[in-house]
């Protein structure tokens, strides 16, 4: 990272409520996945001053952090569970996109599952911005540099654990390996999605993934001791000696202040941050620059509240514009998740804990001792596939659907990109890639697993108290593009955030389709003999109308949302450039999910822990 120093003097409009004694060369708002990832890959230059600003807490002494199998458990304050506005292809429900607030961001509380998504489509971000930088073969060192790979052992191995040594890296600070627990379904369920298709990989992380996949996906966990390796465990623990690098937590960014003079360029230059720490207001300076780092949500907050965004919208809310990017907050995308839930018997599932808690008290005791038992595996998707189109629709339906995407192009991009021209055009390339990728079977729209006990919308009170299996599909290739921004000019107001989830029809055909394939998943023949019948949809909902229908009711979040800082050339209404730095302005960089311009099939953590090319 090159350092750029402000050239223009100028003084300064803002309240100085604390005058700090240093200064730093560069300020990361967000202490999450890639701004940890960031702050150490900049601190291995000791000349550099670094401070990391975040939110949330050091939280990787918290056990629902560190002990796999409590994921979902952790305190609700590590969670920023940002509410949507009502969804209104969703019968209006308000949906919860979840967030770490914590040292780590979200991989304190997130999956852990660690798989990469298909070449083709990491692709699709180097053809939108006409740089073979940003392409698969070009970010694989990267995923591979800062991988620290344990191959599995027998026992892994036994249950179905592979890889690739070449595609591995086994050098690197983020500890990825396979849990010490594995349930008899797991390895049923992928025999059943062989024989509906899906292809069983000896390593789900080597990009080629398309038409589809199954496998036993590695997890970012220590093997060593079976504990959950977060960011901070990754990027932070291991550095807190650094002289150079600061970190504040418990503290949020409320804005960026700028020098009122311009560069040369006549770019904007940051000259520091707003922060509150237990409700008093602080500036801190920089020399450098400012790398946000705050998520997908909270980024674009940010640069809202700092007057950089849609003029219109932040002279709604009372903010001056210093720069009209109309792009921040927009081109939002997630993935979406479903279930189908089956009665079962004879299998132990995770549903246990429910009935009998001198069983988990056992297990976790087991875990405590030996690093073993349920609680050493996130007791969710340890073995996972990824479905093509192919396998969800039949090849006139599909052609159908992808002729419409097509004829309705324009109307789509104009939909989905507020009034923005060049967001629109930037829309309209995403659908291309996307449709040739479906006409190709190489898009992989939906992600399959098993999750050995209920998971789904209702709580144990509202659910008969049985044994589950169920089987998760999630839209992992979505058309649909939302957006977030700020409602209001006070910091601790939640943003607008609108997944518009459902705005295509075929995200709408893919989901449907997943249900139908995940009912032949739930009810093949090597889980019939613990299958007593379906509990959610249910035997009352059949055919596609009526499953689409049921879908409104209860599709969710599963919290992967990118692009509302979208990394695309200006003409396409870019954001950031690929240095990833903000059009305009000439120290200030965005390095977190919201750059991704288009989502890929992944779960997202693989992505940018590799950005350190910056
Ligand atoms: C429940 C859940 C499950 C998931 N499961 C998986 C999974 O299994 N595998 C996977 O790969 N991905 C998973 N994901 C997604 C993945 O974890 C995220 O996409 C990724 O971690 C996002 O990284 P990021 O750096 O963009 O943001 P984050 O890691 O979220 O970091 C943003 C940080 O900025 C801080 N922040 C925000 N606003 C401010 C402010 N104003 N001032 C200071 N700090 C601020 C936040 O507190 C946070 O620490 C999951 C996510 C969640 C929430
Ligand atoms: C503003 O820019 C000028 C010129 O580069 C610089 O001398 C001054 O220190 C900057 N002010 C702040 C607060 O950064
Ligand atoms: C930070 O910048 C402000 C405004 O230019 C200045 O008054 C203050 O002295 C600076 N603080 C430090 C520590 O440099
Ligand atoms: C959702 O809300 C809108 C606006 O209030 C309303 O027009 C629409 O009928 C509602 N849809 C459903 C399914 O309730
Ligand atoms: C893409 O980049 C190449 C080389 O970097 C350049 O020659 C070409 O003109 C660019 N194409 C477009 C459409 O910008
Ligand atoms: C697990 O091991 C790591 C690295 O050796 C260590 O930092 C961490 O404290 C250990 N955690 C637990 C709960 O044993
Ligand atoms: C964080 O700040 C809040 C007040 O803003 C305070 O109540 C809490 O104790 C702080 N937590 C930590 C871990 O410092
Ligand atoms: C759940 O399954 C386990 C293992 O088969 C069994 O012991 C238990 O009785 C079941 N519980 C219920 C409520 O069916
Ligand atoms: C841990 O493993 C040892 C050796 O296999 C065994 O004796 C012990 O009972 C185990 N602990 C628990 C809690 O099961
Ligand atoms: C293809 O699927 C659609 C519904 O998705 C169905 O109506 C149609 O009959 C199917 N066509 C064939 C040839 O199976
Ligand atoms: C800015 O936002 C307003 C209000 O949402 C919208 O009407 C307008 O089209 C947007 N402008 C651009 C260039 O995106």
């Amino acid at each position: 990272m090159r350092v750029l120093l402000p050239t223009f003097l100028g003084a300064l409009a803002y309240r100085t409520l604390s005058v700090c004694a240093k200064s730093y060369d560069y300020i990361i708002v967000g202490g999450g996945t890639a701004g940890l990832t960031v702050a150490s890959r900049l601190t291995e230059e000791r000349s550099i001053q670094v401070l990391v600003i975040e939110a949330g807490i050091n939280a990787e002494n918290i056990q629902e952090v560190y002990i796999p199998g409590l994921v979902g458990q952790a305190p609700a304050g590590l969670n920023w569970a940002y509410p949507t506005v009502p969804q209104k292809n969703l019968n209006n429900r308000t949906l919860t996109v979840n967030g770490g607030k914590a040292l780590g961001g979200s991989t304190v509380i997130n999956g852990m599952i660690f798989p990469r998504a298909g070449k083709q489509q990491y692709d699709v971000w180097g053809a939108l911005n006409n740089d073979s930088d940003w392409t698969w073969n070009s970010l694989l060192p990267y995923f591979k540099s800062y991988e620290k790979f344990t191959p599995p052992n027998a026992f892994q191995i036994s249950n179905g654990a592979k890889f690739e040594a070449d595609v591995h890296g086994f050098q690197g600070r983020v500890k990825v390996g396979f849990p010490n627990s594995f349930l008899e379904q797991f390895r049923l369920w992928r025999e059943i999605s062989v024989k509906l298709g899906l292809k069983e990989k000896a390593d789900l992380d080597d990009g080629n993934i398309a038409p589809n996949s199954v496998g036993v996906t590695p997890v970012s966990i220590d093997p060593q001791n079976n504990t959950r390796c977060s960011a901070a465990c990754a990027f932070y623990t291991p550095f807190t000696d650094r002289p150079n690098l600061d970190v504040l937590t418990n503290a949020t960014v409320t804005r960026l202040l700028w020098n009122t003079s311009s560069n040369s360029d006549s770019e904007l230059v940051a000259s520091g941050v707003e922060y509150t720490l237990e409700k008093k207001t602080f500036i801190m300076n920089v020399t450098g620059e400012v790398v946000m780092s705050a998520g997908t949500i909270g980024t674009p907050k940010v640069m809202e509240l700092s007057g950089v965004g849609n003029t219109t919208i932040l002279e709604n809310v009372g903010i001056r514009a210093v720069l009209d990017l109309p792009t921040v907050g927009e081109n939002l995308a997630d993935h979406a998740h479903s279930w189908v839930n089956a009665f079962a018997q004879n299998i132990l599932t995770k549903d246990q804990g429910l009935f009998d808690s001198a069983f988990m008290e056992e297990q976790l005791a087991l875990w405590h001792e030996n690093r073993t038992g349920l609680y050493s595996g996130i007791v969710g998707p340890s073995s996972l596939g990824l479905a093509a189109p192919s396998d969800i629709l039949n090849s006139s339906r599909l052609e159908d659907l992808l002729s419409q995407a097509e004829a309705n192009i324009e109307h789509y991009a104009t939909a989905f990109s507020n009034g923005n021209p060049g967001l629109a055009k930037a829309i309209k390339s995403q659908h291309q890639f996307l449709i040739e990728l479906y006409r190709n079977d190489e898009a992989l729209p939906l992600e399959m697993c098993i999750v050995p006990g209920y998971q789904g919308p209702l709580g144990v009170a509202d659910r008969p108290m049985r044994n589950f299996t169920t089987i998760s599909s999630v839209l992992y290739a979505p058309f649909s593009r939302g957006r977030t921004h700020i409602a209001s000019s006070d910091p601790e107001t939640f943003p607008l955030v609108d997944p518009a989830y459902w705005s295509h029809p075929i995200d709408v055909a893919a989901m449907v389709g997943g249900i139908n394939l995940a009912r032949k998943m739930s009810t093949g023949d090597q889980l019939r003999p613990f299958y007593t019948g379906e509990f959610a949809p249910g035997d009352d909902v059949l055919g596609e109308e009526a499953i689409e229908q049921w879908l409104r009711g209860i599709v969710a979040s599963d919290n992967h949302e990118v692009g509302t800082m979208a990394m695309l050339p200006k003409e396409l209404g870019g954001v950031v450039s690929t240095d990833l730095r903000v059009y305009g302005i000439a120290n200030v960089r965005v390095v977190d999910a919201s750059i991704i311009p288009f989502p890929v099939s992944a779960h997202m953590v693989t992505v940018f822990q590799s950005i350190d090319y910056i």
